[in-house]
């Protein structure tokens, strides 16, 4: 193009088509002068959403709409896709990864990092970074390669052993949980900030979008109960389950196994604090450790019943309530699950028994009674001995 003639034609040149832009960059050597490649998949992009919206070239290197002349500027403005994409883009801003981060090394995340450039799809299309099954690799290529936060990266990785991730990789469940269904793809928080899904206060309903029944449940028992009216102190799905190492009751890792149940709960029953904050005995983990069930399941008897076997786990009732498994009513049905044919009578002995005057007067005689006897036994016992050998020994010395 020659220079007298540019002026002319000036106010009547059409803005670069795609083609245009394309006679340089669908060359794939094409570098730039410090060495990053230039090259433009054409047929990847015309795949893209955007290829299939018919975006141009320069709707998105939108400083390029002015420029008439080529070779074009050497530095460009970056792409900003929330020209178009607002609403997306006021809420990565104000989630942790739009914030600038004190104290370490400063990662841009910017939309690229998660959709990618030219080859952009929707979340349902099983090409893009976000598709469910590709979303955890996409997150991961910071958080277990770049970012370091106050887990640590075993933490993340743990996801990558949970049931979800198993379910989602190798059933190919989408519906499973990916990282996205439980931090949000762009409203991504810091776990201390209320407006996180997974914020204390949020956790139920995150794992309920899911779990509906449970959620019900859960809503329905003494520990819903007290988390609805914001008490810190009931259980979340969470603190029974973990959080990125979710597994299934029966995997020996889960915190929720047969054998493991009474250790998390008497996490709290076994509370002095929560004990007089809300007039329950302790202790439990004491009596159940010394029944039949709790001996069984120290040696690994999955079969023995656990606290979760009575009390049921997600909608847990107090004994007084006429749908609990523990009301009189019901126990010789909620024994009758693994003893067959118990009835009211098998059913009648109290279960948790504490060796405490205040509890069972009778079975404290009972311990106290035995303990004496075998105090007096075996000091009799010993007298015995000693008297034997010093009758010997006399014997001996006299001839
Ligand atoms: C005449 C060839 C040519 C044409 C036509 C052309 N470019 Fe380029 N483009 C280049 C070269 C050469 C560079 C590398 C500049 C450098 O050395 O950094 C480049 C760089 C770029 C960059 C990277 C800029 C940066 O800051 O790293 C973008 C984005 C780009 N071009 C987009 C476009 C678009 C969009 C069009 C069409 C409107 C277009 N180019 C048309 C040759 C061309
Ligand atoms: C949906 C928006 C979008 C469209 C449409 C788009 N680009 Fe880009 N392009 C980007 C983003 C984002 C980057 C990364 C750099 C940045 O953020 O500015 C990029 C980077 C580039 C680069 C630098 C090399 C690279 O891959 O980083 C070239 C060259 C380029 N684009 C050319 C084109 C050409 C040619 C077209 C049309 C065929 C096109 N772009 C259409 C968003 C777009
Ligand atoms: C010029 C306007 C424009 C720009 C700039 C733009 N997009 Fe888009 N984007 C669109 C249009 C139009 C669609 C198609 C919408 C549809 O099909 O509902 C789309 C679709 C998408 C989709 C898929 C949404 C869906 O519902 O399937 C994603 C993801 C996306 N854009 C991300 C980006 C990213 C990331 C950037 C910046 C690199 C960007 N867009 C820049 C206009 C734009
Ligand atoms: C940390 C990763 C991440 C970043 C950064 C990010 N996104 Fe997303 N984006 C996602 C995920 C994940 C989804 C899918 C969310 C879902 O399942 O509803 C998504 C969904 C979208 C969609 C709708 C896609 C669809 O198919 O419905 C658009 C549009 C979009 N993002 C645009 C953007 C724009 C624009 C930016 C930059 C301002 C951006 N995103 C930054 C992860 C990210
Ligand atoms: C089933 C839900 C769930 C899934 C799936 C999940 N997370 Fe989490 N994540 C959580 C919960 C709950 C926490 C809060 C832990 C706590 O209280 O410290 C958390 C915490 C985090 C943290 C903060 C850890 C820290 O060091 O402070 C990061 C980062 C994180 N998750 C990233 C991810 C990534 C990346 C993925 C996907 C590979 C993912 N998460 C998948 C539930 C989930
Ligand atoms: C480009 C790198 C990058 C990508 C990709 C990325 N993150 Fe992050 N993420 C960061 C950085 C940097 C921080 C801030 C770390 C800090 O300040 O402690 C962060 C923080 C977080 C936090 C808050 C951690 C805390 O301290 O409580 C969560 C949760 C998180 N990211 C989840 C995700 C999820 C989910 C994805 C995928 C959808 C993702 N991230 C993708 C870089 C990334
Ligand atoms: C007080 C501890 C506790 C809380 C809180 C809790 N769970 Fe559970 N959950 C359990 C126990 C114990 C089991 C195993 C029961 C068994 O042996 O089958 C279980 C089983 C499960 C199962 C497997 C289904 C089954 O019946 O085996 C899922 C899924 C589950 N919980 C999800 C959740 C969700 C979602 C939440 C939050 C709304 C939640 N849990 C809250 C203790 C809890
Ligand atoms: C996006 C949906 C979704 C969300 C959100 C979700 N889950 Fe799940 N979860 C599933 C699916 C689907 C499975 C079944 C996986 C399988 O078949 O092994 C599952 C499995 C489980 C299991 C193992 C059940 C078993 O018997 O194998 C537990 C426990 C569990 N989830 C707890 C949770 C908790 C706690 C949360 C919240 C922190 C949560 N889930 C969030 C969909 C979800
Ligand atoms: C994070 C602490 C915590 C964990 C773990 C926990 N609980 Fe609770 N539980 C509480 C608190 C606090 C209350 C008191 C609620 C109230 O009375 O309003 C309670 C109430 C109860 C009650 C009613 C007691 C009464 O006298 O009112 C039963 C029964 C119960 N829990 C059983 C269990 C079982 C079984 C498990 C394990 C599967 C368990 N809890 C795990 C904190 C916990
Ligand atoms: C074999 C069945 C069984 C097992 C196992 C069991 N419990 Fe109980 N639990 C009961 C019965 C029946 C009651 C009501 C009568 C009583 O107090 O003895 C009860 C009462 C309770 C109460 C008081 C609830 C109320 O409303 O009065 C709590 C709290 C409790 N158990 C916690 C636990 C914990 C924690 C474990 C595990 C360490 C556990 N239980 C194991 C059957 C069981
Ligand atoms: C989840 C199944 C399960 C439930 C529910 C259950 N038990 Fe058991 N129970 C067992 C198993 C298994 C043993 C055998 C343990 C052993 O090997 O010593 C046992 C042993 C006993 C024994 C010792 C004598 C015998 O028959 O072996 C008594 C007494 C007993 N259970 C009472 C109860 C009472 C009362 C309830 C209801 C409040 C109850 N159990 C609920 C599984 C259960």
């Amino acid at each position: 193009m020659s220079l007298l003639a540019a002026p002319a034609a000036a106010s009547t040149i059409s803005p670069a088509s795609n083609d245009d832009c394309l006679t340089c960059h669908s060359d794939s050597s094409l570098k730039s002068s410090a060495g990053k490649p230039l090259f433009v998949d054409q047929d990847k992009f015309k795949a893209s959403v955007h290829g299939q919206a018919e975006i141009a070239c320069i709707d998105c290197h939108a400083d390029l709409k002015k420029v008439k002349d080529f070779p074009h500027p050497e530095k460009l403005q970056p792409v900003n896709c929330g020209a178009c994409h607002e609403k997306d883009a006021a809420q990565v801003k104000a989630s942790i990864h739009g914030q600038p981060q004190e104290g370490q090394i400063p990662i841009t995340v910017t939309c690229r990092d998660c959709h990618g450039t030219h080859e952009i799809r929707g979340k349902d299309d099983p090409e893009s970074l976000i598709f469910p099954i590709n979303l955890p690799t996409t997150c991961e290529a910071c958080h277990l390669e770049r970012v370091k936060t106050k887990r640590g990266r075993s933490f993340i990785e743990m996801y990558n052993q949970s049931a979800h991730y198993k379910a989602l990789e190798k059933a190919g469940l989408t519906l499973s949980a990916n990282c996205a269904n439980c931090h949000d793809g762009h409203n991504i928080r810091s776990v201390s900030d209320p407006q996180s899904l997974v914020s204390r206060k949020n956790i139920i309903r995150t794992c309920g979008v899911c779990h509906v029944g449970i959620r019900m449940g859960y809503l329905e028992g003494v520990h819903g109960k007290d988390y609805v009216k914001g008490s810190q102190d009931v259980p979340v799905c969470t603190d029974c389950h973990s959080e990125h190492n979710i597994q299934s009751p029966e995997d020996l890792s889960s915190p929720v196994y047969a054998t493991k149940v009474a250790g998390v709960c008497s996490r709290c029953h076994d509370d002095e604090r929560l004990a007089r904050q809300y007039g329950f005995l302790t202790s439990r983990l004491k009596t159940f450790s010394s029944s039949y069930h709790g001996t069984a399941s120290k040696f690994g008897e999955t079969r023995a019943a656990n606290c979760a076997s009575c009390h049921g786990f997600h909608d847990i009732r107090v004994s007084i309530d006429p749908k609990s498994p523990i009301n009189p009513n019901n126990l010789a049905k909620t024994c009758g699950k693994c003893h067959a044919g118990a009835g009211k009578n098998f059913a009648k002995g109290k279960i948790h028994v504490v060796s405490e005057k205040t509890e069972n007067k009778w079975a404290y005689f009972a311990k106290i009674f035995y303990i004496v006897v075998i105090a007096v036994l075996i000091s009799v016992f010993l007298i015995f001995i000693a008297a034997d050998l010093y009758h010997r020994l006399r014997i001996r010395w006299k001839h």
